[in-house]
């Protein structure tokens, strides 16, 4: 495995060649980013424990009958994925006012929405990922009004089933972002989703005390990321606290009301 070839290298991800045609590894790093950049670091365990949460999440979205790249995970670190076009956009969705939107906004930091907003914006570091709308979608071709529907679409039912899982197990989904790609098969192609679903990519609110158990925790230096993620994992019963992994599913956690 030592000499296949990368074919791109992200911030927090490399993509190798895969087994097949039309396959992928994709290895997760422990690089952690933030502000485009302008906070770095390196954080043992991170790598793994998005690699084993994305798994988890993609793998039950599969289930429902979502279409997205993930075939499997073969290591601690790299899944399986489907090679796709990655449409050059990060779709955000949005249930609970943070970051980006409450500053633009001047909206305070959870407040509820009046419902889930999606939000665009243009896939390109240099310029910081820019707020875009479907006029600039469309006119620039990054994809076509039928893509942006499809996109909607399964960026609304990812929001459902995340919402429902997370809140199982006493977790607040405030925000999200995804990306989407194009699928090839024969002379046929559909949008799929891609990239990863974890704490790096979610804001992720514990329910009773509100504290943050994602990326956050790096961003504003709020104690240690990997505890927030192992929690997380540990929750969703992906691994206990010996970072074993535990195949039982999701961990009940009880409401008030239920003693
Ligand atoms: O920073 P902002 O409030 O716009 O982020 C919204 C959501 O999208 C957050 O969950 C954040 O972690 C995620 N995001 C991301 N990658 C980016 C920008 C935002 O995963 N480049």
């Amino acid at each position: 495995m030592k000499n296949r070839r990368r074919i791109y290298e992200g911030k927090a991800k490399i993509l190798y060649e895969g087994p097949e045609p039309g396959t992928l590894i994709q290895f997760f790093k422990d690089d952690a980013t933030a502000f485009n950049k302008k906070k770095q670091d390196v954080i043992d365990g991170k790598g793994v424990l998005n690699n084993r949460i994305s798994e988890f999440i993609f793998t039950h979205l599969n289930q429902i009958g979502l279409p997205t790249h993930f075939i499997k995970r073969v290591n601690m670190r790299e899944q399986l994925i489907k090679e796709v076009d990655i449409v050059p956009l990060e779709v955000i969705v949005r249930n609970i006012a943070a970051g980006t939107l409450a500053k633009r906004l001047g909206l305070e930091e959870g407040a509820v929405l009046p419902r889930s907003i999606i939000e665009f914006c243009y896939k390109e570091d240099a310029l910081d990922d820019p707020l875009v709308s479907e006029e600039h979608i469309t006119a620039f071709g990054w994809a076509s009004p039928q893509e942006i529907d499809d996109i909607m679409a399964m960026a609304i039912r990812v929001n459902d089933f995340l919402t429902g899982l997370f809140a199982g197990v006493g977790i607040q989904l405030v925000d999200f972002k995804i990306e989407f790609g194009r699928l090839f098969e024969g002379d046929q192609m559909r949008i799929v989703l891609a990239d990863e679903i974890s704490p790096d990519s979610c804001r992720l609110w514990d329910v009773k005390t509100q504290q943050k158990l994602d990326k956050d925790v790096f961003r504003r230096d709020l104690g240690s990321l990997t505890e927030a993620y192992q929690e997380v994992a540990r929750r969703l019963g992906i691994m206990n606290e010996n970072e074993a992994p535990r195949p039982s599913g999701p961990v009940l956690v009880k409401s008030d009301n239920d003693d």
